[in-house]
């Protein structure tokens, strides 16, 4: 009897330990070796990843699964740019059981850019690719900034290269070859030889037409609350006369806007290098002074671009303001010059009178803060009217500024 209830108890005790180990292997089958539904988004891929440290973050807690992979650097500008991009993309509605992946591709360019390419990707519930998404960002170390495509490219891309800017900028990978353009995932690469006219990047490894950049003298500083007056000087330069213009302001310590044709910039590059080391603002005026509110296109596109690269090209400087010769201005014209068009306030008809006490007349009687003065630089008696103008404005407490310091201060 009490072997038998023993041997009872013993088969008990198995029975239990056997449906236990039922029970376990059920779970390790149904549970724990089921197959992985998302292991092929799981982790990352590890080529073209250049330069950065390697982010990764997966999780499938919610109802949807979602793998983001970014690199980070030890540029704080950069890795705040990232992290606001992949907290976007965190952000965005997700549906169930649906699958969001974000990978990357890094380059280092010349030591001083490094470019970024991401792949922002969602598969659906049966996952199916819905959809595939590009996203660049190209950042310059000297600058510590992200690059613009107009830091990379001059003024002029757009008219160059219509048919990739007919839907807009298009996103852009710096390389070390040369710029990839991505319009709608569709990619085009351009090489830096190609882009050398176009180029605004300054960098010993990129082909530019841009002349060696000037150092620029100090400048008094503006006092914002204190008048102030824009001189500009159109048609020059001249070799006889723009000197003594130059002289009037270095002895005053103040700038003007010398708004220059490219046929006489190219004959005077050694005045266009000193208006710019003494702090003057350089500005387009065309190259013939043709009157192209009555041309047409290819007229306004050569006589203008042509100045900016002859000025860019003597300079390193792009010129950020245009006076349309006449004063003339087509609504052809706005929608191919890139430039503000800059006019005047105060017209002192020096071309005109050649006459020196006409021209200080007709400053002292109209100038206000803000004037914008017209005058030429190719007539002894508008130099002549400046050596005046100049000590006389300056004991009413004016002072001499360029369009840019102008727009700065007084903006309209
Ligand atoms: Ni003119």
């Amino acid at each position: 009897m009490k072997k038998k209830r023993h041997l009872k108890k013993s088969a008990i005790i198995s029975l239990a330990v056997l449906a236990g180990l039922c029970v376990l292997t059920l779970i390790y089958f149904l549970v724990l070796n089921k197959e992985d539904p998302y292991l092929k988004f799981r982790g990352y891929h590890k080529n073209h990843k250049e330069i950065g440290k390697v982010v990764h973050f997966e999780s499938d807690d919610q109802d949807y699964f979602e793998a983001y992979t970014y690199p980070k650097f030890k540029e704080a500008t950069l890795n705040n740019e990232i992290k606001a991009y992949v907290k976007e993309i965190k952000k965005e509605k997700k549906k169930e059981n649906y699958i969001y992946t974000l990978d990357y591709e890094s380059n280092k360019v010349f030591d001083t850019y490094i470019s970024l390419l991401f792949t922002k990707k969602s598969y659906n519930d049966k996952q199916k690719l819905l959809n595939k998404e590009s996203f660049t960002m190209n950042y310059d170390k000297n600058q510590k900034k992200l690059l613009k495509i107009k830091d990379v490219l001059r003024s002029n891309y757009k008219f160059q290269f219509a048919d990739l800017f007919k839907n807009g900028n298009p996103m852009f990978l710096l390389q070390t070859s040369g710029i990839r353009f991505y319009d709608h995932e569709q990619v085009k690469d351009l090489n830096y030889n190609d882009l050398k006219s176009w180029m605004a990047l300054k960098n010993p490894n990129i082909p530019s037409i841009a002349g060696a950049s000037i150092p620029v003298d100090s400048m008094a500083e503006i006092d914002p609350n204190r008048a102030m007056v824009a001189f500009t000087f159109d048609d020059g330069p001249n070799s006889n006369t723009t000197g003594q213009v130059l002289d009037a302001f270095a002895r005053e310590k103040g700038s003007a806007t010398f708004f220059m044709l490219g046929s006489r910039a190219l004959n005077n590059p050694e005045i266009v290098k000193r208006m710019v080391k003494e702090g003057h603002e350089i500005g387009n005026h065309s190259m013939s002074h043709a009157n192209l509110s009555k041309g047409d296109a290819t007229l306004i596109n050569n006589e203008f671009f042509q100045t900016q690269n002859v000025l860019y090209e003597i300079s390193g400087k792009e010129p950020k303001a245009f006076r349309p010769p006449y004063g003339a201005i087509s609504e052809l014209m706005k929608t191919i010059i890139p430039l503000p068009m800059t006019l005047w306030s105060v017209d002192t008809l020096d071309w005109k009178t050649r006459d020196t006490p006409s021209i200080v007349q007709a400053v002292m009687s109209r100038v206000q803060d803000g004037s914008i003065i017209l005058l030429h630089d190719i007539y002894g008696t508008s130099a002549n009217a400046i050596d005046l103008l100049l000590p006389k404005l300056k004991q009413q407490g004016y002072q001499f500024v360029t369009i840019d310091e102008l727009n700065r201060y007084r903006p309209k």
